[in-house]
């Protein structure tokens, strides 16, 4: 695990363009969120799902991750039909969804200008995926929504990259203990082109619990 961990911060404005960009949108958006998104579930999760970033008119407007995003249609229902939602559909901060023992995050917690963080804003903002998953038992699943938060979750655990490439439906045991689980992101533009189909992502959601299953039975 990297040794630079800290606690979310909600007011954070450590990346300039990032921090810079928000002002721009809050002017524009006078309703959104536009700050920091922290992230969403339980405390100590049995799935622990980190995304990329917030997106312009979901999670940067709602202030809940994947919340009101196109990537969070088919990953809330999924999260639903697998048994870690109470409800299919995530729209607002008050609309009832709670998460059965699943944490959602992003690797970057700001919305970035055209969904694209840089390298400096990943690993500036990678010390609060450190303290994430400092919180998150040994035993949880880690899910990597894409090839960024596969590498920022590699480098939050201080591992290698070319030990553990990133392969959609693979599952890594990691040497520091902690299991993860590759998909291709839920985004707007994968599941247009069927890169990524409903059926695909559920196989994921059927992966992930059985992880979990083999991962509580180990003493
Ligand atoms: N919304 C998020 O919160 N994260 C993503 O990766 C995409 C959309």
């Amino acid at each position: 695990m990297s040794e630079n961990s800290s606690v979310f911060d909600p007011n954070c404005t450590a990346c300039p363009r990032l921090s810079d960009f928000l002002i721009k949108i809050r002017l524009k958006f006078a309703h959104y969120h536009s700050r920091p998104v922290s992230s969403f579930g339980v405390k100590n999760p049995k799935l622990l799902i980190v995304g990329l970033a917030p997106g312009l008119h979901g999670a940067n407007a709602t202030g809940r991750p994947f919340t009101g995003d196109h990537a969070g249609i088919i990953l809330y229902k999924m999260l639903y039909e697998h048994g870690f939602s109470n409800k299919e559909v995530s729209t607002h901060l008050k609309d009832g969804m709670k998460l059965k023992d699943c944490q959602i995050t992003n690797a970057v917690k700001c919305l970035p200008p055209e969904n694209k963080p840089t390298g400096d804003e990943i690993t500036t903002c990678n010390s609060y995926l450190v303290e994430e998953l400092k919180s998150t038992d040994k035993k949880a699943v880690i899910l990597c929504l894409g090839l960024i938060s596969h590498k920022a979750v590699l480098k939050a655990l201080s591992l290698k990259q070319s030990t553990y490439p990133f392969k959609h439906g693979i599952s890594y045991s990691l040497d520091d203990g902690h299991t993860i689980v590759d998909s291709y992101h839920c985004s707007r533009y994968n599941t247009n082109t069927r890169r990524l189909t409903e059926e695909m992502f559920s196989d994921i959601f059927i992966l992930i619990k059985s992880q979990i299953d083999l991962n509580s039975n180990v003493v």
